[in-house]
């Protein structure tokens, strides 16, 4: 059974307080997210109260020490610890980032709230269902799609060719940018969102690929590409520095290139 987190955070219960164990050093209070389908008590807040001179820089870090520590129970994903793998990707004060490459003392504020991806179905706690965000990148058929025979080899590119790609095959799938932006809040069943779309500008633009009509023509739907209001709440979140919103716009481009 999933749950949706629902846009307020009111509407979530006051949950358990966890105290500092004895003998504590510096401490800081962390505010989590708490979701269990098996549990009537949710979903709730729960505080913790981290003895951050025992942990790492990073929120994962701390997340680590209190699932060692504190309370066996929190769930959360991660897999590299290095940016790389994009599996912890949370709503951290506010913004969504990675849990590994953000440092608690970056959060501003007194304590840091700590609670899923927005607007997604949650498994448990901080791991929300991606099975959508998933199936939109699969619909794009993130593949090279050729008709010319199978070079002995490879496909060449050139060095020029090869730069345009820069900026596009950085991600790391980490949701961050189709779960901040509203468009995608709103419309995600019919909203391709602009982690897909990134994805989709990706292989259009690969001079290796021949199938960039047919590539445009599965965009060419009202809402797949087109409810992209440009809010740039993606541009802003990407823990890797990329720019979904630029790359949304480069495909409205090459649409309207081809009906003129
Ligand atoms: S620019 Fe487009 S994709 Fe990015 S947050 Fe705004 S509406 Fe969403
Ligand atoms: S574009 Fe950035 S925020 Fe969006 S999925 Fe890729 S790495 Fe994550
Ligand atoms: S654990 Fe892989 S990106 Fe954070």
């Amino acid at each position: 059974m999933v749950q949706l987190t629902l846009p307020k955070n009111s509407v979530v219960k006051k949950g358990r307080h966890h105290p500092a164990p004895a003998g504590s050093g510096r401490t800081k209070t962390f505010r989590i997210y708490r979701y269990d389908p098996d549990d009537a008590s949710n979903p709730r807040w729960d505080t913790y109260e981290v003895d951050v001179d025992a942990c790492g820089p990073m929120v994962l870090d701390v997340l680590i020490h209190i699932k060692n520590t504190m309370d066996s129970t929190l769930a959360f994903r991660r897999s590299c610890r290095e940016g790389v793998c994009g599996s912890c990707a949370m709503n951290i004060g506010g913004r969504n980032t990675l849990a590994c490459t953000h440092g608690w003392e970056e959060v501003p504020g007194k304590d840091v709230q700590i609670s899923p991806l927005p607007h997604m179905p949650v498994v448990k706690d901080l791991v929300p269902d991606l099975t959508l965000f998933y199936a939109q990148y699969a619909s794009i058929e993130p593949w090279l799609h050729t008709d010319t025979p199978e070079p002995q080899k490879e496909w060449i590119q050139s060095p020029e060719d090869r730069e345009k790609l820069d900026g596009l095959y950085e991600c790391i799938l980490c949701a961050c940018c189709s779960t901040s932006c509203p468009s995608y809040w709103w419309n995600q069943e019919k909203y391709l969102g602009p982690a897909a779309l990134l994805h989709a500008y990706r292989w259009l633009i690969d001079s290796r690929d021949e199938a960039t009509g047919e590539r445009l023509d599965a965009l060419e739907d009202p809402f797949k590409l087109y409810r992209c209001h440009t809010i740039m709440n993606c541009a802003q979140v990407c823990p890797k520095g990329l720019n979904p919103a630029k790359a949304i716009a480069e495909v409205k481009k090459m649409m309207m290139e081809r009906v003129v």
